[in-house]
């Protein structure tokens, strides 16, 4: 039995997904019980029961592996970098008194305790705390992550379907080497029996500029747009008021000096097979159709 966390979400759903196409038995901790469960009475689920540890060592119990996803993308609703932090260690420690034997960790590309910006901090902290909880473990680090249910590509084709003008943040010569969600599930999923102790970059085969990445998607969605060079701070003003009437949070600093300073590239060579140009022209009728708000995804769901 695997635990994943945050299987009704996006990168653990496709976790899930490949263990139980290998016959694993699945449960999942969330913050969404009451979410619909795509995978039926195939995953259990649990509570992320940070503040009782007995409760969350107990939804552990009988683990081979935890594949942890948790972590925010923003601060929102009292919920703090920091606060996470604190979280992961309580379930690091959670996993270690279960007697979990591996933990596969999904951090991201380019995290360092020296960044000044606090998501890629703090996924290196998380990485820190993992090595101290003294469970073996392995560190699978994602670049920019595609499929179905991302919302950085998703809103990009909306803008793109949307919008005949796009804007680009800075030069937009920035890179990105995008990696297909199932491609990371099943590195993610190879881990489980690696050598511990192992970091990993998921890196898709394809890199484009941030600029290269805006104009293949207007071809596959067969649209004409034209792009429009916007200094960085503009567009995160620009941002924060579009934001307040889609009541979501777009962009956040972070995410835009991360994307600027090409924190979503690997040194190392791709290892994932598919390329984001195939995908998008297989999925070039629903991609971008419908805003995706993260806020509402974590924050304003409830069930119908
Ligand atoms: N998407 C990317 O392009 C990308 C790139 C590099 C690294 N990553 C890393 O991949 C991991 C999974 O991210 P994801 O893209 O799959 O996003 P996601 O579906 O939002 O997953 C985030 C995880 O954190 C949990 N969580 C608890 N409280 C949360 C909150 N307030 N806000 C957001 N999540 C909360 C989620 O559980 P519930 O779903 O049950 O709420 C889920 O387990 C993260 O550690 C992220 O840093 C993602």
């Amino acid at each position: 039995m695997d635990v994943v966390t945050g299987a009704f979400g996006y990168i653990g759903k496709y976790i899930a997904k490949a263990l139980l196409g290998r016959g694993r038995e699945v449960r999942t901790i969330t913050t969404h019980l009451n979410k619909p469960n795509p995978f039926g009475p195939a995953v259990q689920a649990f509570s992320y029961s940070f503040d009782d540890p007995h409760r969350l060592t107990q939804a552990l119990e009988g683990a081979d592996t935890l594949y942890n996803t948790y972590w925010i993308r923003f601060p929102f609703d009292g919920q703090t970098y920091e606060s996470a932090l604190t979280n992961t260690r309580t379930l690091f420690q959670c996993a270690r008194e279960a007697k979990v034997k591996r933990i596969v960790h999904i951090g991201v590309t380019q995290a360092s305790v020296n960044s000044p910006l606090p998501y890629y901090r703090g996924k290196a902290l998380q990485e820190v705390m993992l090595r101290e909880s003294g469970v073996p473990s392995s560190i699978v680090r994602p670049t920019l992550v595609f499929g179905k249910e991302d919302i950085l590509v998703n809103n990009i084709a909306w803008v793109i379907r949307t919008c005949p003008v796009f804007p680009i943040f800075g030069s937009g010569l920035y890179r990105v080497q995008p990696v297909f969600v199932e491609d990371l599930a099943e590195i993610a999923v190879q881990q489980s029996t690696a050598s511990p102790g192992t970091t990993v970059d998921a890196i898709g085969p394809e890199t484009f500029t941030f600029e290269q990445l805006v104009r293949v998607m207007a071809d596959k969605l067969g649209r004409k747009i034209k792009i429009l060079r916007v200094p960085p701070a503009i567009g995160i003003f620009c941002g924060q008021v579009l934001g307040l009437f889609l009541r979501d949070v777009l962009l956040t600093r972070n995410e835009l000096e991360g994307l600027m300073s090409e924190l979503l590239t690997s040194p190392q060579p791709p290892n994932a097979p598919t390329r984001f140009s195939d995908w998008l022209k297989e999925n070039n009728s629903t991609v971008g159709r419908h805003y995706s708000s993260e806020v509402a995804r974590h924050f304003r769901w409830s069930a119908p």
